[in-house]
């Protein structure tokens, strides 16, 4: 089953062009400018009537909840709220009556977002599923949802099931973008941005040479930190998250802006940064960032797009992602951070496929 793939994680990452195909599948409007979803079970009223989003989800699931809260407060101005599934479940949060509920999972068994479902549906909620597994306990009992379709992931640590989460989380602020005051014009921009993605994250991919011989280089050392800002935050904890997973090495993700607020203490030449700073709007924020941990002898990994321009000799390694709509650029700089972690975790000698202490799916509270 694993081919030419020394691990289930190395195969699942190179499969998500595939699975980010599967994910679009037949989800596209015919006038170009819009995505369908055939689950969900509700109408194009009861849709419009919406005044605010949840998202509950676990660990990797809820990086996902977290950028699609960008992409839908950008794209459909509907504010959205994304919580700890484990956390709402004991919370008790008021939510208002026009809120569309969703829950993220790729097994669709995780029991803290199966009892955050549960939860919302007794206080009288539908509740709809991002999922992955068919035929799951969540995927039953949701009132509607979206399939990801990203076929079975066997490695511990999610790689293609995340990026299909990101996918599907665009493709829906773009609907609900749509459905309220989204152009036609903004609509086939985005579905053309969606419809590249599976080539632009094949670019990536051919990153892996140069990125297994970063990792190599910052195999040993024992704290990292990642860092990004607004939709690159959440993938930076992912990236974080990912890295302890696989390779035990301690790591944490903040938003870039923060570091200055304590987290700079930990800066030193043993504690390298890796920095997600795209060409946009905040790209000379985060050089500033950069260079205060250049200042305090922290050793910095840059992944940027190919159309910025990072001062000369402010990153110790660049790693260059292709520069993509925002929709789509939280699923292309994901791809770095995966093999990242895959290549230091191997380098190591961790078992990647099956860290000590963690299961698939996580079916005991
Ligand atoms: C991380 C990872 C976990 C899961 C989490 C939720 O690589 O796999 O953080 O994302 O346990 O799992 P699902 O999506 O199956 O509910």
């Amino acid at each position: 089953e694993l081919g030419d793939y020394a691990h289930f994680m190395e195969k699942e990452i190179f499969e998500q062009p595939q699975a980010l195909e599967n994910a679009m599948r037949g989800r596209f409007a015919e006038d170009g400018s819009t995505a369908n979803f055939g689950g969900l079970n509700l109408s194009a009223n009861e849709l419009r009537a919406t005044s605010r989003l949840m998202f509950c989800a676990c660990g990797t699931a809820m990086f996902a909840g977290l950028v699609t809260e960008h992409l839908v407060e950008r794209f459909a101005r509907i504010p959205v709220e994304c919580d700890h599934a484990s956390e709402f479940r004991y919370r008790n949060t008021p939510l208002f009556s026009n809120t569309l509920f969703f829950v993220i999972s790729q097994s669709g068994e995780t029991i803290d977002t199966l009892a955050a479902m549960r939860e919302a549906q007794r206080k009288g909620f539908k509740v709809l599923a991002i999922n992955n597994v068919v035929g799951s306990t969540i995927a039953r009992e949701a009132d509607g949802g979206i399939y990801q379709h990203a076929g079975p992931e066997i490695g511990v640590a999610s790689t293609k099931a995340f990026t299909s989460q990101l996918m599907i989380g665009a493709m829906l602020a773009l609907y609900l973008g749509r459905i309220r005051d989204m152009s036609f014009r903004d609509g086939v921009e985005i579905v053309k941005a969606l419809k590249a993605a599976p080539d632009l994250v094949r670019e990536a991919l051919q990153q892996a040479d140069h990125i297994k011989q970063i990792a190599q280089r910052y195999a040993q050392v024992s704290d990292m930190l990642f860092l990004g800002r607004l939709e690159l935050f959440p993938i930076a904890a992912e990236g974080a998250l990912k890295l302890k997973e696989i390779s035990y090495i301690h790591a944490e993700a903040y938003p870039a802006a923060e570091m200055k607020h304590g987290p700079i203490a930990l800066i030193n030449a043993d504690c390298p940064s890796v920095f997600l700073v795209p060409n946009n709007e905040l790209f000379n924020k985060v050089v500033s960032s950069m260079q205060e941990i250049k200042a305090r002898g922290g050793p910095i990994i840059a992944i940027t797009t190919d159309d910025a321009d990072l001062p000369e000799g402010l990153a110790d390694d660049v790693i260059t992602i292709p520069a993509c709509h925002e929709a789509v650029l939280p699923i292309v700089a994901t791809i770095p951070l995966q093999l990242f972690s895959y290549y230091v975790a191997v380098e190591r000698g961790c078992d990647v496929d099956k860290p000590r202490n963690l299961a698939k799916s996580v079916t005991v509270e």
